[in-house]
């Protein structure tokens, strides 16, 4: 057991003499569409955290996720690769899916902790389950994960408090399948989950980890995978009927409290400087949801389609001293994540096909995307 220490800290000091290595905070919400916040135009959100990000940050008029629907988005969110590579397409996981993203394809939070990163997932996670927890977030290199396996609307929820004190979840979600369960790790801590007690849970379980991080000195990734604004939306005490647009503009304000509070987090541990922080939606919004669905602005359509409703995002890059405040509308895409977080990190890249850029000369440098010619062994396959 000696050996191994001297080792990391000899690592360490040279990492140190290279130059701190950046962490990463990867902000994901859930069915939130182009025209859902304050900084995209809407006229009723409450959205002081994202705006001010949005303000000081680097926000992106042309950014797409690649997939209308869940499970595909996020598997080539967290691997770089279309979601066709991975196979997780072109439906979403339920709870008694066997299957899950593959255990070979390499995820973001693989290509850092090889790095020497702790990494860290909260929320909505969504590839898989598999028989006995084996697709969870910790087989797929987060260290830890607290957040419930699939969307949360994939159980019984008829008789569950939405809003306190005690308004339903409005609507029916799944029928015959198990409550949706609450993990931390691999093991069940509630069951079904208290949608109130959720997200002050999630916030304490982040600012823990960014404090755990900088007490020890180590870069991070902390993947924060919101189900706002997911139907059902759900809020805590804190956020109930607090909003002007009623139980989705709620949800939406207490997913903004979370990312003031990472922020926060960040300042108070002496890490805004050396995070990026990057913000982007999974899909387009649930339009057939009318009222309890979200907006995707003047776009066409929403989620479930591939219409520009249905796959661009608002997205935001910030880094403070860093990242140039201003606004882009050069195109881009949740594929470009993993490539510019491996640049940033100095982190080597999966020795496998991957469809995105590293955004770099984007956010810190000439503003456009460069026009890398792709070298054949990793085109994408014509299908
Ligand atoms: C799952 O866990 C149970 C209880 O520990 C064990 O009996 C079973 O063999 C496991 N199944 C698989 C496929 O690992
Ligand atoms: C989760 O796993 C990590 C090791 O990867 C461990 O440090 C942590 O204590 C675990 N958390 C719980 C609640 O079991
Ligand atoms: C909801 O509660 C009512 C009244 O307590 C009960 O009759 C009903 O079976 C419950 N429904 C579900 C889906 O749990
Ligand atoms: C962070 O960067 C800002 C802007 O460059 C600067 O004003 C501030 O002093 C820096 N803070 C730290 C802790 O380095």
């Amino acid at each position: 057991p000696g050996r191994g220490l001297p080792w990391a800290l000899v690592l360490l000091a040279l990492r140190g003499a290279a130059g701190a290595a950046p962490s990463f905070v990867l902000l994901l919400a859930d069915d939130l569409g182009f025209g859902d916040l304050g900084s995209y135009g809407h006229p009723s959100s409450a959205t002081p955290s994202l705006d001010r990000m949005a303000s000081r940050g680097l926000r992106f008029t042309n950014f797409y996720s690649s997939s209308p629907v869940c499970s595909p988005s996020r598997a080539a969110l967290l691997t770089g690769r279309f979601q066709m590579r991975s196979g997780v397409y072109p439906g979403v996981f339920s709870p008694d899916s066997r299957g899950g993203l593959p255990l070979s394809e390499v995820t973001i939070a693989e290509v850092l902790k090889a790095e020497g990163y702790a990494t860290a997932m909260v929320g909505k996670w969504h590839l898989g389950l598999g028989i006995n927890g084996s697709f969870l977030p910790i087989h797929q290199g987060f260290d830890h994960f607290l957040g419930v396996p699939y969307s949360h609307d994939q159980g019984p929820c008829q008789n569950l408090t939405c809003f306190p004190p005690d308004i339903k979840c409005f609507g029916t979600c799944d029928q015959g399948v198990v409550p949706v369960p609450l993990l931390w790790n691999q093991s069940i801590v509630q069951q079904p989950v208290s949608f109130p007690d959720l997200v002050p849970l999630y916030n304490k379980f982040s600012r823990d980890f960014i404090a755990d991080c900088a007490r020890r000195g180590l870069p991070f990734l902390l993947y924060y995978a919101s189900h706002h604004t997911h139907y059902p939306q759900f809020a805590s005490q804190e956020y109930a009927g607090q909003s002007r647009r009623g139980p989705f503009g709620d949800a939406l304000l207490e997913f903004d409290g979370s990312v003031g509070q990472l922020l926060e987090a960040l300042q108070e541990n002496g890490l805004a400087n050396t995070t990026l922080v990057f913000f982007t939606s999974d899909n387009g919004p649930s339009t057939m949801r009318m009222a309890r669905g979200g907006s995707s602005g003047l776009l066409k359509c929403g989620k479930g389609t591939t219409y520009e409703g249905g796959m661009r995002e608002p997205a935001v890059a910030y880094w403070p001293g860093r990242i140039a405040p201003g606004v882009t509308h050069e195109l881009a895409s949740t594929l470009d994540i993993l490539p510019t977080v491996a640049a940033l990190a100095g982190a080597a890249l999966p020795r496998v096909a991957l469809d995105g850029y590293d955004l770099s000369p984007v956010l810190f440098g000439s503003g456009k995307v460069p026009f890398t010619v792709i070298q054949p062994q990793t085109r994408p396959a014509m299908v």
